[in-house]
C-alpha cells in the first residue's frame, strides 16, 4: 500500500474506531470486536462498517456484506479486505433503507455506529426486516445522553428482537449484546 493510502487509512480508522488509530481500543472496548464478530455465521451483514476494522475477526464460514453511508471510509474498507485476501461485498447504503430482501441474513453486526445514526429505532426495525427468523443481531455501543430513551439493546427488543446475552464494560460505558429474531 502506498504511503499516502496508509496515512488516509490511519486518519479514517481514528475517526471510525474507538481509539483504533492510537491502539487504545484494548483499554476501552477490549476484546469486543472479536466477541461480536465470532458469533456471526453464514450470510452476515455489517451495517456502518466504516473502514472495516472488524473484518479480521470474522470466521472463515462468514459470507460478508458490509455497507456504510460514507464512500471514503468504504474505499479504505475495500483496500483492507483486498490486502487480507478477504471477499466482502461492499456497498454505500443508509441503514434506514437497506437494499436487501426480507429475511436475507443469518446475522447482522453493528459496532460503535448506532450513536451516529439519527433514526435508531427505524434502523433497528430495518435490521429486523433483513435478518432471518432465528438469526442474530450483534451490537457494540457506548453510552451517550440519547440512551435515556433506551440503549440499543432495549430499542432492539422494542422492534421485535429477543435479548440473548448482554455484557457491560467500563462500568456500563460500553455494552455488547447478542439478540435474536424469534422464529
Ligand atoms: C464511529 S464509525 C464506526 C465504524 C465501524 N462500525 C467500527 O466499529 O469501526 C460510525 C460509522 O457509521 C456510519 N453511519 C452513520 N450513519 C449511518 C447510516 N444511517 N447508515 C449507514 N452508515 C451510517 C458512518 O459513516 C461511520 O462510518
Amino acid at each position: 500500500m502506498a504511503r499516502s493510502d496508509r496515512t488516509r487509512q490511519r486518519r479514517l480508522d481514528r475517526r471510525s474506531g474507538y481509539g483504533a488509530g492510537y491502539g487504545c481500543e484494548r483499554l476501552t472496548i477490549r476484546d469486543s470486536r472479536p466477541w461480536v464478530c465470532r458469533q456471526a455465521h453464514g450470510r452476515t451483514l455489517e451495517l456502518a462498517a466504516g473502514t472495516g476494522l472488524n473484518f479480521p475477526w470474522y470466521a472463515s464460514d462468514v459470507e460478508l456484506s458490509a455497507v456504510d453511508l460514507d464512500p471514503e471510509r468504504l474505499a479504505v474498507a475495500a483496500a483492507r479486505a483486498q490486502a487480507r485476501g478477504q471477499t466482502v461485498h461492499l456497498g454505500v447504503a443508509d441503514g434506514r433503507r437497506l437494499p436487501f430482501d426480507d429475511d436475507t441474513f443469518d446475522a447482522v453486526v453493528c459496532t460503535l455506529a448506532l450513536c451516529d445514526v439519527d433514526d435508531r429505532s427505524g434502523t433497528l426495525a430495518e435490521l429486523h426486516r433483513v435478518v432471518r427468523p432465528g438469526g442474530s443481531l450483534l451490537l457494540l455501543d457506548h453510552l451517550e445522553p440519547r440512551w435515556r430513551h433506551g440503549r440499543p439493546a432495549t430499542l432492539a427488543e422494542r422492534v421485535g428482537f429477543t435479548l440473548v446475552q448482554r455484557q457491560r464494560l467500563w462500568a456500563g460505558y460500553f455494552e455488547r449484546v447478542r439478540l435474536q429474531k424469534p422464529g
